[in-house]
């Protein structure tokens, strides 16, 4: 049942990435000081998507290169790419994660700038100030996507490009109670918003603090990245690893290239 979103999903986000952050989730372990030193000898691997590596052709070349990672907080991808050599920008709505790519910068002496904000307004940057945006699943705490995709155009260079990881909306059909085990029973609606869910089973499943995440069409998240100018360069499927049952009968995660074309 659609029962819209009765809060500003965005600021509640906001919180519950500074909280998942500062409780140490996953997201928050930074690059190590190995990871670092290879990155600054050019071996490194940049994800987008759980598993799967964004391939080596899709980045190079990096070093001198401008780069926004955007909705890249916590200490992954931007210093990664800082120790290969690009001028990099981390952009998040989580200060908390946004001071994990600063603490790793300041202990590795990278040269790294960081912006908090939405990823829907990139008005703090003027146009074409990027060769490359790096962009890791984060589409899914958004309730609209469009404004990515046009702002996204408008801050890259021409002939630059958005690498951005995303989730399949197969994923937010079944009935998530029932998923976690093992039973596909097919529930909601595509676009999906996590207060489709009753509100008993939304506290019971995802407790109080848990980001809001919203299920958006194919259409929205690759046809909306063409209709704002992109054309679509590469393409690659991934799921979530581990025994997860469902990435196991399908992959979940979606990664893109889609490049500003040059006139
Ligand atoms: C799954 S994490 C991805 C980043 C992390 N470096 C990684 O590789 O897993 C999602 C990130 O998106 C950020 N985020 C969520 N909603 C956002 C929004 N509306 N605008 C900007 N960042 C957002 C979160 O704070 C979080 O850092």
């Amino acid at each position: 049942m659609k029962r819209g979103v009765p809060i500003d999903a965005v600021k509640f986000n906001q919180s519950a990435w500074d909280k998942m952050a500062a409780a140490g989730d996953k997201y928050y372990h930074g690059m190590t000081p190995e990871q670092i030193e290879k990155a600054r000898n050019s071996e490194f691997r940049i994800r987008v998507t759980p598993t799967r590596p964004v391939p080596d052709q899709w980045l190079a070349p990096i070093k001198g290169s401008s780069v926004l990672c955007l909705a890249g907080g916590g200490g992954q991808q931007g210093p990664l790419l800082a120790a290969a050599g690009a001028k990099v920008t981390v952009f998040d709505l989580s200060e908390i994660q946004l001071q994990r790519d600063l603490e790793i910068a300041k202990r590795e002496n990278l040269p790294l700038a960081t912006a908090q904000g939405d990823m829907r307004d990139l008005s703090c940057f003027e146009n074409e100030k990027f060769d490359l945006i790096i962009s890791p699943c984060a589409t899914c705490f958004c309730p609209t996507v469009e404004e990515i995709w046009t702002e996204s155009f408008r801050v890259l260079k021409p002939g630059g490009s958005l690498i951005v990881g995303f989730i399949n909306p197969v994923y937010y059909i079944f009935d998530a109670a029932k998923l976690d085990r093992g039973k596909f029973e097919v529930r909601h609606q595509i676009p999906y918003c996590d207060f489709d869910l009753p509100e008993e089973t939304r506290q019971k499943l995802l407790g109080p603090d848990r980001p809001l995440e919203f299920g958006h069409s194919l259409e929205d998240l690759i046809g909306l990245q063409l209709k704002a100018g992109f054309e679509l360069t590469g393409f690659y499927e991934d799921g979530w690893g581990d025994n997860d049952k469902l990435s196991s009968m399908i992959n979940v995660f979606i990664g893109t290239k889609a490049t500003k074309p040059k006139s």
